[in-house]
């Protein structure tokens, strides 16, 4: 959750499989590795075909009562644990296609075997399967907004309350979904009992620069020296780049597809946002019980990270950090890297539903960054972790070159004033949601780590990464991870046996 910014370049591998989008870029959850009760018991397991599948029409615009142009809402359903009088667990979707796999495994499922209670997974319209519209240019993405989302699932609320009447509706979500999760609480409490909101993103900012604060901390606590040659290296290729020499051989040294132009600022931010998103992801995304089909994916840590950057073996600060690099090349099996803001820009302006960026994903969750959330990371001061050299002028001059002219800095100024004006409500008077927080995650800055509503509580979890709750538990996962999933079942118990 999620969530995590930076589309421009995830499109760039999305041909290999699906699974890599969410390891090459920093949005997106996964799927969560299997239950270890599940493995090898049962074929049925295996094979998820007891999870149903299915569509529900939801209007196109909700806010609109002369609009009645209608589509079709990806949702699938497990009703295994379920008795009657139980609860209803709702997994929100968010910037990626669902993914049958958490019906059967992660963290909701083990709490829904305890509670009895029916499972759902709703998509989050324009992604996925769920497409509202013929295609994704400018003018039809006007209904991919955060109040159109969470009108979506009050309908699929209503709707399928009918069938099970009088019982409590329990939201879940990591990253934005997470989000959604307590903002659908606070915006339909009549329909919404409570939510567990797993590394939310609450406050909306245009710049993240907490981002990665929070990253080098982390990579601080395993050593400090790790934090100082990834600085280092970063000014070695800055140095670099001012001679031609120098620029030939950041391009071959770091693979690159297509020549990098230094006189091009565009192309130059680009460069050191893409070398940047290894290691935010490695961070974002250490030690998470995610399923890898590659066990090499699953083997990139802080750990792996730090070794390789403190190996003196390896040459100086420049020759470990492209080091790295090739190791997440040979994770991915990729011969070169694209450094290219054109190539980027390219791919986040194709419209039809069945091109890489739309069928990932990028491009919808860019429109969302350029239009309402804003958070792009940047590291813009000389003491930031990549220095002075990912401005937010790169994100807004993208938002911009993909989207129109009208999408500037501005008018996201506005808008993200404007969703932090509606869900700023969900600091003092929400009850009954739990939020969760990794000390890794660096996103855990823009959540909400102390909510004021003395029904509302916040776990914040230590030396765990982004939603790692989310994901299956396991007997190697950290006491406090395994406590703050009690802690999760102990309200839950408290509050769906109040009256
Ligand atoms: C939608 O509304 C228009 C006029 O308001 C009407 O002609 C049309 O039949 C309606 N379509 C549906 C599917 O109800
Ligand atoms: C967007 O696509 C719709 C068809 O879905 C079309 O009617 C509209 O004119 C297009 N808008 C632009 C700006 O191309
Ligand atoms: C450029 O590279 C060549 C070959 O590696 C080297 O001989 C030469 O000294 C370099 N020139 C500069 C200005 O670094
Ligand atoms: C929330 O409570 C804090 C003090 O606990 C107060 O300073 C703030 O203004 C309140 N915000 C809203 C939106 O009520």
């Amino acid at each position: 959750m999620k969530l995590i910014f930076c589309l421009i370049w995830s499109c760039l591998w999305c041909g290999i499989s699906a699974h890599f989008r969410s390891f090459t870029s920093l949005v997106g959850i996964g799927e969560p590795n299997r239950r270890p009760s599940l493995i090898g018991t049962s074929l049925r397991a295996a094979t998820l075909n007891f999870i149903i599948e299915d569509f529900i029409e939801q209007k196109l615009d909700h806010f609109n009562p002369t609009d009645n142009r209608t589509w079709n809402q990806r949702y699938q359903a497990h009703s295994e644990h379920h008795t009657a009088g139980g609860p209803i667990f709702l997994l929100l979707g968010g910037e990626e296609k669902i993914s049958k796999a958490w019906l059967r495994d992660g963290s909701m499922m083990e709490y829904a075997e305890k509670f009895n209670a029916m499972c759902f997974q709703l998509e989050h319209r324009y992604y996925g399967k769920s497409y509202p519209t013929d295609n994704l240019n400018t003018t039809n993405l006007k209904y991919l907004s955060i109040k159109q989302a969470l009108a979506d699932v009050a309908a699929f609320i209503k709707t399928k309350s009918k069938k099970y009447q009088n019982s409590r509706w329990v939201l879940f979500g990591g990253s934005y979904p997470g989000s959604l999760a307590a903002w659908a609480r606070i915006t339909y409490p009549h329909l919404v009992y409570a939510a567990v909101s797993s590394s939310s993103v609450i406050k909306t900012r245009i710049d993240n620069i907490d981002y990665f604060k929070v990253a080098e901390k982390a990579l601080t606590d395993y050593n400090p020296k790790c934090v100082s040659n990834i600085r280092q290296a970063t000014l070695m290729i800055s140095d670099l780049l001012d001679t031609e020499n120098g620029t030939r051989y950041v391009q071959s040294k770091f693979r690159a597809c297509y020549r990098i132009n230094p006189d091009v600022k565009r192309d130059v931010r680009q460069l050191f946002q893409q070398l940047s998103l290894p290691i935010a992801r490695t961070i974002q995304y250490n030690k998470d019980n995610r399923y890898y089909s590659n066990m090499e994916a699953a083997d990139l840590s802080i750990t792996s990270l730090c070794d390789i950057m403190l190996d003196r073996s390896l040459g100086n600060s420049f020759d470990r950090y492209v080091a790295y690099h090739r190791k997440i090349r040979h994770v991915l099996k990729r011969q070169c890297s694209s450094y290219s803001y054109q190539s980027s820009l390219k791919s986040n302006s194709e419209i039809y539903w069945h091109q890489g960026s739309p069928q990932s994903g990028d491009r919808q969750w860019f429109y969302q960054l350029c239009t309402e959330i804003g958070n792009f990371v940047t590291s813009n001061e000389d003491d930031h972790l990549f220095g002075n050299t990912i401005p937010i002028d790169f994100f807004t001059d993208l938002c911009t070159d993909v989207f129109g002219e009208h999408f500037d800095l501005n008018k996201l100024k506005k808008a993200v004033h404007k969703t932090t004006m509606l869900y700023h409500g969900l600091k003092n008077t929400t009850s009954r949601v739990i939020y969760l927080h990794g000390s890794f995650d660096p996103w855990n800055g823009l959540g909400l780590t102390e909510p004021k509503s003395d029904d509302s509580i916040s776990i914040f979890i230590d030396g765990v990464s982004h939603c790692a709750d989310l994901y299956t538990s396991s007997l190697k996962d950290p006491p406090q991870l395994s406590e703050a999933r009690e802690t999760v079942i102990f309200y839950l118990n408290k509050w769906l046996t109040e009256n």
